[in-house]
């Protein structure tokens, strides 16, 4: 088989190499001539563990090309894949240009049946968009191949994205047509090895199912920073309710760990579409309205204890903060509850040192000089007010709490992401604040 895969982003770059390395001929295009030429080098454009070695891999293997050049991919391909970015717009809607012109881009080149596939989160309804274009843009040549649209929805975690693309727990699929469904069959055998299912269902459905998963995992992390919240003013534990209610097989242990709020590329956009969505169809989404409100408030609680822990006088405090980037394993700073503690911190005169195993330079975007950025855990701590754990890194998870305490001006740590013991914190003398769970 042979594939095109249009937008260099995450979800593109994810989908193109890891189709390459089961074996299928795969050209990756974009518009900017320097992410490509990067690529040719061995250059990524994002963090993401074990993606460069596999791109360089499949790139050696001859079956992974990187090209501006859409109407060239194209040719003969049996499925283009749409993948180019969908920002939100000022109201919260996702912005389909991107989309709509790669697919009216492969309508003016493309010279045989393909599957069209949008793989970026798109709202319901996009594809028929797609098929409008890609039936203009043949129109307008002149040509009469036949194509399908389809709808294919992403469900990889940044971090775990190899991972969940080659070993996915379900592949859903829209689809129009018997074509189109044998010919998404045929390219997906390879990832159903593990006995997970591919489901094929009409195109808004898949559509709407990409929206509703996030949604749903967003409800259920704003629901448990609430009952955490709660569990702080009735004197319960969270951890103790979590597993209480995580081992019972309908609520599920995953997603219920409560924190400093969701954040990242998909939760809060995914969220904000559909609330914008239903409300355009006369529907107001309740739940997801207190979801997303839930959350904003939680980006701020951490700050709230230091403020509570120091009698609000911040000015001329010098904060450690380790982790930066919106969750573990990625320099992905967008929507990172780090950055609205850290310009809380400093709009109240504070200083701030930060330390993050990749994602200094992402945050330096926002940031500037305005923080200082150390070079390793520890120096971030020396002569510090306390610290405050933001992303919970595997290698913030176990230092050594005598260099910790000896580092720090005062004993007092912050953990956003409750990956300490209170008691063993306790008993080493330290101040210890976190989500939920009685210190
Ligand atoms: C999310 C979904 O998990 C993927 O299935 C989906 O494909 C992706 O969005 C997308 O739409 O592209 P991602 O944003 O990479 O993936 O990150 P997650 O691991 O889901 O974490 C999202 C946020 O939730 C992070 O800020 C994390 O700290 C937070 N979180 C997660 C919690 O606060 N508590 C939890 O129990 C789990």
């Amino acid at each position: 088989m042979k594939i095109a895969v249009v937008g260099t982003g995450y979800v593109g770059l994810v989908t193109g190499t890891c189709f390459a390395e089961v074996g299928i001929d795969v050209t990756c295009i974009d518009i900017d001539q320097k992410k490509i030429d990067n690529l040719h080098k061995g250059i990524l454009p994002i963090y993401e563990p074990g993606l460069e070695e596999m791109v360089s891999r499949n790139v050696s293997a001859g079956r992974l090309h990187f090209s501006t050049n859409l109407k060239e991919a194209i040719q003969d391909c049996d499925v283009a894949f749409i993948a180019v970015g969908t920002p939100p717009g000022e109201d919260g809607s996702a912005d389909l240009k991107y989309v709509l012109a790669v697919a009216r881009g492969i309508g003016e080149s493309m010279n045989n049946y393909c599957v069209v596939v949008t793989k970026s989160t798109v709202p319901v309804g996009t594809a028929a968009k797609v098929r409008k274009e890609l039936d203009d843009a043949l129109a307008k040549r002149g040509a009469a191949i036949e194509f399908d649209v389809a709808s294919n929805p992403e469900f990889l975690k940044e971090g775990a994205a190899i991972d969940d693309f080659l070993k996915p727990d379900r592949i859903v699929v829209g689809i129009s047509s018997e074509r189109a469904e044998e010919v998404m069959s045929r390219l997906y055998k390879p990832f159903l090895l593990n006995g997970h299912p591919i489901i094929f269902m009409d195109i808004p459905s898949a559509e709407m199912t990409k929206y509703a998963a996030n949604s749903m995992l967003a409800t259920k992390i704003s629901f448990m920073n609430d009952i955490a919240n709660l569990c702080e003013i009735m004197g319960a534990d969270v951890n103790m309710v979590r597993k209480g209610i995580g081992s019972d097989a309908r609520i599920g242990t995953k997603f219920i760990y409560p924190g400093i709020g969701y954040g990242g590329s998909c939760f809060p956009k995914d969220v904000k579409a559909l609330i914008k969505t239903a409300s355009e169809n006369g529907y107001e989404m309740q739940v997801l309205k207190a979801v997303e409100s839930v959350n904003d408030a939680q980006k701020e609680v951490l700050f709230d204890k230091v403020s509570k822990h120091f009698g609000g006088e911040l000015a001329g405090k010098k904060f450690a903060v380790w982790g930066l980037s919106f969750k573990p394993k990625t320099d992905d700073m967008r929507e990172a509850p780090s950055l609205v503690i850290i310009e809380k911190l400093l709009a109240e005169g504070s200083t701030v040192s930060a330390y993050d195993p990749v994602a200094m330079e992402e945050a330096k975007h926002s940031l500037g000089d305005r923080i200082t950025y150390a070079k390793d855990p520890f120096e971030a701590l020396v002569d510090a007010d306390a610290l405050l754990v933001v992303t919970e890194w595997p290698e913030f998870r176990s230092p050594s709490f005598e260099v910790v305490g000896k580092l720090l001006k005062d004993k007092v740590i912050f953990d956003g992401r409750n990956i300490y013991d209170p008691a063993e914190l306790r008993a080493l003398g330290f101040a210890y604040h976190c989500i939920g769970v009685k210190t």
